[in-house]
């Protein structure tokens, strides 16, 4: 009888776990750099591989780093994962270890991929092309012509485009083309990109994974070969995350499924109560049945996720007086903590972008974004209220 696998909830609990001689229930924090051998033949079995063991932490070869890794890996379904020091840590090495024939990113992503995209890995000969989704159909053209990475955000930020992962992942595949997706949005809660076809999941873990505003991390999960690929990459980068990271994640990542379903119901009544208000324009949540590809998030995602954008009946100006009279939402860039966050994208994460090119996005000056947290839902649509009144 072949054993059922666990479920999400208890992975987030178990997986990885190291089993402690002194009975800590989960794997002790080891802070040293370096780890020491009975003999040059025990060191040699590892340094050239033929036994795994624990060597040097910037090569990530330290028990809690490897415990951690196995808990991500588990998290997202895949077979093999690394963890990095940021989000950025864990996409430069990505693109510079599977992005080398060219990347295509589609839709909106984070700023700083953006501009890692457009601005620094072109410097290095790597060519870059960027498609929004009105731009689909030239996808194929670009992928025959031997670009060899997809990259994708799904939801997008801010404005929570949604794309199909297993149609894109298909497309990605016919001309032997990988497919990253950045699940930072959703989690490994509401969304198992490599279940729907993906090749890689990349994450900024200083969002959901993380969860409490309170670290900076990134992971990057996949088969064995393309996670072995990135490893020389990160060891020699130096972008393995600290210890004391990576045990501070592994605690959080214990609890991500209740945080995360909490959010996503929280977000949902949020995201409802805005639709009722006068003076709110539009609401952009995926969980919405009247929102654009609801159909395909809720066939690709689990939960909708705590992030929503509202537009206000106004322009710059009133969304800014919005957000500054919010009281239990802090004014703030990031999201995936317990607090609840509100920005402007005008004033954070595409404030670099000119007037025309926030339109060709969809982007405008009357949108708030909203990362919502573990307050009670009564209260945070109170003080959208009060805000708005
Ligand atoms: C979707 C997404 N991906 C990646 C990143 C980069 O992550 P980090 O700040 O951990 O480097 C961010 C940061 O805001 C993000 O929102």
């Amino acid at each position: 009888m072949t054993e059922k696998k666990p479920g999400l909830s208890t992975r987030c609990v178990h997986a990885g776990e190291l089993k402690d001689p002194n009975g800590s229930p989960h794997t002790p924090l080891y802070t040293t750099t370096t780890f020491a051998f009975p003999s040059t033949a025990a060191l040699l079995d590892v340094v050239d591989g033929r036994k795994p063991g624990s060597l040097y932490t910037r090569y990530g070869l330290n028990p809690t780093v490897r415990s951690l890794e196995a808990k991500l890996a588990s998290l997202e379904g895949a077979e093999s994962a690394l963890a990095f020091s940021s989000g950025m840590a864990a996409e430069t090495a990505l693109f510079l270890a599977h992005g080398r024939a060219g990347i295509i990113c589609l839709g909106d992503a984070y700023g700083g991929t953006l501009e890692l995209l457009a601005a620094q890995l072109p410097l290095l000969g790597i060519r870059t092309a960027f498609l929004l989704s009105s731009e689909l159909e030239r996808l194929d053209g670009l992928l025959a012509d031997g670009y060899g990475l997809v990259f994708l955000e799904t939801p997008t930020n801010p404005v929570l485009e949604i794309f199909d992962i297993a149609a894109l992942a298909g497309r990605a595949h016919r001309h032997g083309a990988l497919l990253a997706v950045d699940n930072t949005f959703a989690s490994p809660v509401n969304q198992q990109p490599l279940a729907l076809g993906a090749d890689l999941v990349v994450h900024s873990a200083t969002k959901y994974l993380g969860g409490h505003s309170d670290l900076t991390a990134g992971a990057l999960m996949g088969s064995g070969a393309l996670i072995d690929a990135v490893f020389g990459w990160r060891k020699n980068l130096g972008t393995t995350p600290a210890p004391e990271v990576c045990a501070l994640l592994a605690r959080s990542l214990r609890t991500l499924v209740v945080r995360v379903r909490q959010q996503n119901s929280s977000a949902l009544q949020v995201a409802e109560a805005m639709a009722r208000h006068p003076w709110v324009r539009r609401v952009l949540y995926p969980g919405l049945p009247g929102f654009p590809n609801h159909a395909v998030a809720a066939r690709q995602m689990s939960g909708f996720g705590g992030m929503l954008t509202i537009e206000v009946d106004g322009d710059t100006a009133t969304g800014t007086a919005v957000v500054d009279r919010l009281r239990l939402f802090a004014i703030a860039p990031s999201l995936g903590g317990v607090e609840s966050l509100a920005t402007q994208p005008v004033t954070t994460t595409h404030h670099g972008l000119t007037e025309a090119e926030r339109a060709r996005r969809g982007i405008s000056g009357a949108m708030i974004r909203l990362s919502v947290g573990l307050e009670d839902a009564a209260d945070l649509i109170a003080d959208l209220e009060q805000a708005l009144a």
